[in-house]
């Protein structure tokens, strides 16, 4: 058991004065602030953003603004639990909602931060990332690694949405968040390397000394149908009660596919119940199929497709699926981070 730690009050006034006026402060009173107890105090909050809320005002950014004026036309989901304005949904995860309509592009650029797209709605747009064509189909997640350029193209005749997640907070608290842009890119005529060199799992190139070496983000597509594929053959094996997920890793190191971010497509089967244990990551859900509900710290969320609901560090979770077809969500979350930082924990429930 700890003491009581002094309070501020409890300093003369004019021993504060000179604190302030030469940049020093006591750590003693503010101690528990910055080192709580046995877990985090989370700023964030638990949100559930509703697609049927967001698409109408997204749209409607697409009447207000031109997107040269925008550069990417994104509503970014802010975490309540931050104030007006934040940008991000938890501690180190940004979301926002991007929309492109047909015709538009949206120039080359570059950052420090890492991305990564869920297409949400709509066909015939593409990313071009360092000159490799990635198309954008529903539930795809195309990865934009830290420092690679990527501009986007739309060559269909309805407005595309995607969901842009990125570890831009954690670049901002690094001070180390900038860009560089460049003009749109000219794609090589071939297929992304999903469809290519990492077509089949279990397979991958063969290495020979005279050839250069495995770029550290080999594959930048990742399909959605695959995905789904890989899912339901899972979960027509997995025991009940417990969702089946996949993580998305990099084919040639079975690391986590970006290095903060980490990226699980989850299946619940009709009617099923998960109770995941409390995790030190925090996350964002993203439904692609299926309707259900989730309670995040005992906040209940209704979700359906296209909606996007956060959990802070922490959080007490459980899932369920509504009782007729399977649910399909990406969990969007930060444990590679705290790996590397060597303080990811899982407390089972009791
Ligand atoms: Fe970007």
């Amino acid at each position: 058991m700890g003491h009581a730690l002094g309070t501020l009050e409890e300093l003369p006034l004019a021993y504060r004065a000179a604190l302030a006026r030469n940049s020093l402060a006591p750590l003693w009173p503010m101690m528990r602030n910055v080192l709580p107890h046995g877990a985090p105090q989370p700023v964030s909050r638990q949100n559930l953003w509703r697609f049927e809320t967001l698409r109408p005002l997204l749209l409607e950014a697409g009447d207000l603004t031109p997107v040269e004026k925008a550069e990417r036309r994104v509503l970014v989901l802010t975490d309540p639990g931050r104030g007006e304005g934040a940008m991000q949904a938890t501690s180190v995860i940004y979301v926002g909602m991007q929309l492109l309509k047909p015709g538009e592009t949206a120039p080359a650029h570059r950052h420090t931060p890492s991305a990564a797209r869920i297409i949400v709605e709509g066909e015939g747009a593409y990313t071009v990332v360092d000159g490799e064509k990635c198309p954008m189909h529903r539930g795809d997640l195309v990865l934009t690694p830290g420092g690679a350029w990527h501009d986007h193209g739309h060559s269909g005749t309805e407005p595309v949405i995607w969901l842009d997640a990125l570890d831009l907070p954690l670049f901002v608290y690094l001070e180390g968040s900038y860009a560089e842009e460049a003009p749109l890119q000219a794609p090589r005529n071939r297929p992304d390397a999903s469809e290519a060199e990492y077509l089949s799992a279990g397979l991958v190139p063969s290495r020979r000394p005279d050839r250069a070496p495995v770029s550290r983000y080999p594959m930048l597509r990742y399909p959605w149908s695959r995905t789904e594929a890989a899912l339901r053959s899972l979960g027509a094996l997995a025991a009940p009660g417990e969702a089946v997920e996949l993580d998305y890793v990099n084919p040639e190191t079975g690391e986590s596919c970006l290095p903060t971010l980490g990226f699980t497509a989850m299946l619940l089967r009709p009617g099923e119940k998960a109770t995941p244990p409390l995790r030190s990551s925090s996350a964002v859900f993203h439904v692609i199929s299926g309707t259900g509900t989730s309670t995040v710290n005992g906040e209940r969320f209704a979700w359906g497709p296209a909606d996007t609901f956060s959990a802070p560090v922490f959080s007490t979770l459980t899932h369920e699926a509504d009782g007729t077809e399977p649910a399909f969500l990406i969990r969007i979350h930060d444990r590679p981070l705290q790996e590397r930082l060597g303080y990811f924990e899982e407390r089972v429930r009791p």
